[in-house]
């Protein structure tokens, strides 16, 4: 029999390590938890099966305090896995970007090879649809032996389009025998070939008297003035200016918000992104707490360990520090839309009092079931919601579903649409609704565009609508020389960090600055529905900071005239600009308009260079090098 879960939690000392013991580290770099819920499945699994390994799950952030620490502490481990997610441009997750950066830059490379000792593995979360497929795991991977390391197996390549899950159930397959060699111990043999099965994680929930009023919720009670706010610390903000940017004709919507930061401390750059936790809406809600069998004014809170004071093994930290409402918790800290992960379905079937409805549910999370719930769950885009409706007798506590059923609502990003040279106490937002069928009928509202289509701003109540904010720095950024020229690319919401830009050179103008070129390709369906912020677009043209404005409308004549179209049309002025020192910047759609305007940008080197394909590639890949031409895609 496999051995209990350990509940202890291993100490980062090395003593702590006894001389049988052999030391794991794993590490993740994650963005939305997936990764981290690897990290702690994969530690899990590797207790369980080898009573000689002591691992310890570490956030990459957390390893070390600065990068010589990262050095030192890193060529002590032996046997390390990293879980890493890449995200948006080919980018690391925000936790694992400083040691990303530590590890792969050049002065990093010049250690040449020195981590002779360590044994390791990786695992990538990614996502097939993007062009970086899992760049950060693949870079870590291969300088991890470049740098001395020994692979233990390939590079796990883990696609989120798909079902990720099975990815690394694959990839940890190919672990086991290369693991029995290096911890297997006797007394392990007859643990091994017994199947292993994760426990279903819960918490310990603790109900609270009605009487107590006020909850204590993780954001509220965020003291505004705190001047370093990130991820995990969020600030409290109010709405304070909302309105619709489409024109009455059109059948969709796009909002302009503003949050009002003045007095927080919160300071932004333009071309930054803002983070922003929003609420499920109240139908979403009241629909989950039904679900559940439990009421909305129930309140309770969640713990990590026992009652006497031992932790309870492998739950992730609690959602929020209770005591807090069924209400709050399932708008405030619930990913309720997204399609529920195999996990769920396993936790869900253990709480199903129905056997035929418990059968199908594991069916779905077994390899036997593995194409029945990529087309039920995935491609249906069946919601967690609406997968624990056709399972009616499927009723977890509320322990359960939120260690093991519900992940954790995520902040959604947006580029920032103002410049704090013009709107120094406020952040501007665009943000275009999400709002449609999906493939059961269901019809699907985005999280966050939903709440800032319904945000409740100062100027109409006292009562407004308030979020947890961050501000996530970035490297779209104007030229320091505002004379150089530059070309900006952002159909639909991608105008947004333009508007910054064009309001940061609006004030550089008025300091007496001399503005070099600016054009902006900007694309939209219609002139009469949602040529957005048309008027500002206008004016910025009429004071010199927009020296051209293009504009393709997609939806107007009888053939799709999209921003790359207009670039190829003004290919040899564009050029000129670019090949003389100036910037191209481009913003919005990664997987269709970003991509093609990539593709248009090669022909326009090949063309005006008359250069062969490989020697345009490397053209534009030199001006991504230096900085010139910069994306700002999700
Ligand atoms: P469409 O919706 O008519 O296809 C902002 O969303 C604008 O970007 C719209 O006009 C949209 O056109 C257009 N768009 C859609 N796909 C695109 C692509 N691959 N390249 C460039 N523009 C695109």
């Amino acid at each position: 029999p496999l051995k209990p879960l350990s509940l202890q939690d291993e100490d980062d000392d090395e003593a702590d390590v006894g001389s049988d013991k052999k030391k794991v580290t794993i590490f993740y770099g994650t963005q939305t938890g997936t990764a981290e819920g690897f990290a702690k499945a994969l530690s899990e699994e590797i207790k369980a099966r080898y009573e000689k390994a002591a691992v310890k799950v570490v956030d990459l952030d957390d390893y070390a305090l600065d990068d010589d620490q990262y050095g030192e502490k890193l060529k002590k481990e032996t046997l390390a896995f990293f879980m890493v997610a890449t995200y948006g441009d080919g980018e690391p997750t925000d936790n694992a970007a400083r040691f990303y950066k530590w590890f792969t830059e050049s002065e990093g490379n010049e250690r040449g090879v020195w981590l002779q000792q360590l044994t390791y593995g990786v695992f990538g979360l990614g996502n097939r649809q993007y062009e970086h497929f899992n760049k950060i795991a693949n870079v870590l991977d291969e300088q991890l032996c470049e740098q001395g390391g020994k692979r233990l197996v390939p590079v796990g390549l883990g696609d989120d389009d798909q079902c990720i899950e099975d990815d690394f159930t694959a990839w940890r397959e190919l672990l086991w025998p290369e693991l029995d060699q290096l911890l297997r111990d006797e007394d392990d043999t007859n643990r091994v070939s017994t199947p292993y099965t994760a426990a279903i994680p819960e918490y310990r929930v603790v109900i609270h008297e009605p009487t107590v009023t006020s909850y204590v919720d993780k954001f509220s009670n965020m003291a505004n003035g705190n001047a370093s706010f990130d991820i995990h610390h969020p600030c409290r903000v109010n709405v304070a200016f909302q309105k619709e940017l489409h024109k009455p004709e059109s059948d969709r919507s796009c909002i302009h918000l503003e949050f009002d930061i003045s007095g927080t401390g919160i300071t932004y750059e333009t071309g930054d992104h803002v983070g922003v936790y929003a609420e499920n809406c109240d139908e979403t809600v009241e629909e989950a707490a039904k679900l559940l069998g439990q009421p909305l004014d129930l309140l309770f809170s969640l713990h990590t360990d026992n009652e006497d004071g031992t932790p309870l093994g492998s739950s992730l930290q609690p959602p929020f520090p209770g005591p807090c409402t069924l209400q709050t918790a399932l708008a405030r800290y619930a990913d309720l839309l997204n399609p529920p992960r195999k996990a769920a379905l396993i936790a869900l079937a253990a709480h199903a009092s129905e056997p035929s409805e418990a059968e199908r549910l594991k069916f779905l999370s077994s390899p036997q079931g593995k194409d029945e719930y990529s087309q039920w769950v995935t491609a249906s885009q069946r919601s967690l919601l609406e997968v624990m409706s056709e399972f009616p007798s499927a009723k977890p506590p509320i322990g359960v579903f939120f260690a093991a059923i519900v992940p954790h609502l995520q902040p959604r990003y947006y580029s920032i649409s103002s410049s704090p040279r013009f709107a120094r106490k406020r952040v501007h937002v665009t943000c275009a609704l999400v709002y449609g069928p999906s493939p059961t009928g269901r019809i699907h509202k985005g999280v966050c565009s939903t709440w800032m289509k319904n945000a409740v701003p100062l100027e109409r109540s006292q009562d407004c609508s308030w979020a947890p904010v961050f501000i996530r720095s970035s490297n779209f950024k104007l030229p320091a020389d505002p004379s150089i020229p530059i070309v900006m690319v952002g159909p639909g919401t991608g105008f947004a960090p333009f508007r910054g830009f064009l309001q940061e050179r609006m004030a550089l103008k008025e300091d007496g600055a001399q503005l070099g070129p600016a054009l902006l390709f900007f694309g939209c369906r219609n002139r009469r529905m949602d040529f957005i912020y048309e008027d500002e677009l206008n004016n910025f043209v009429e004071q010199g900071v927009i020296s051209e404005l293009i504009v393709a409308f997609s939806r107007e004549g009888p053939q799709k005239d999209y921003v790359q179209h207009k670039m190829m049309d003004k290919a040899a002025y564009l050029w000129s600009l670019i090949s003389k020192g100036g910037y191209l910047y481009v913003c919005g759609d990664a997987k269709g308009m970003a991509r093609d305007v990539h593709r248009t940008l090669h022909t326009i080197v090949q063309e005006q260079e008359s250069a062969d394909s490989s020697k345009a590639e490397s053209t534009v890949k030199k001006l991504q090098m230096d900085g010139r031409y910069l994306r700002d895609v999700w």
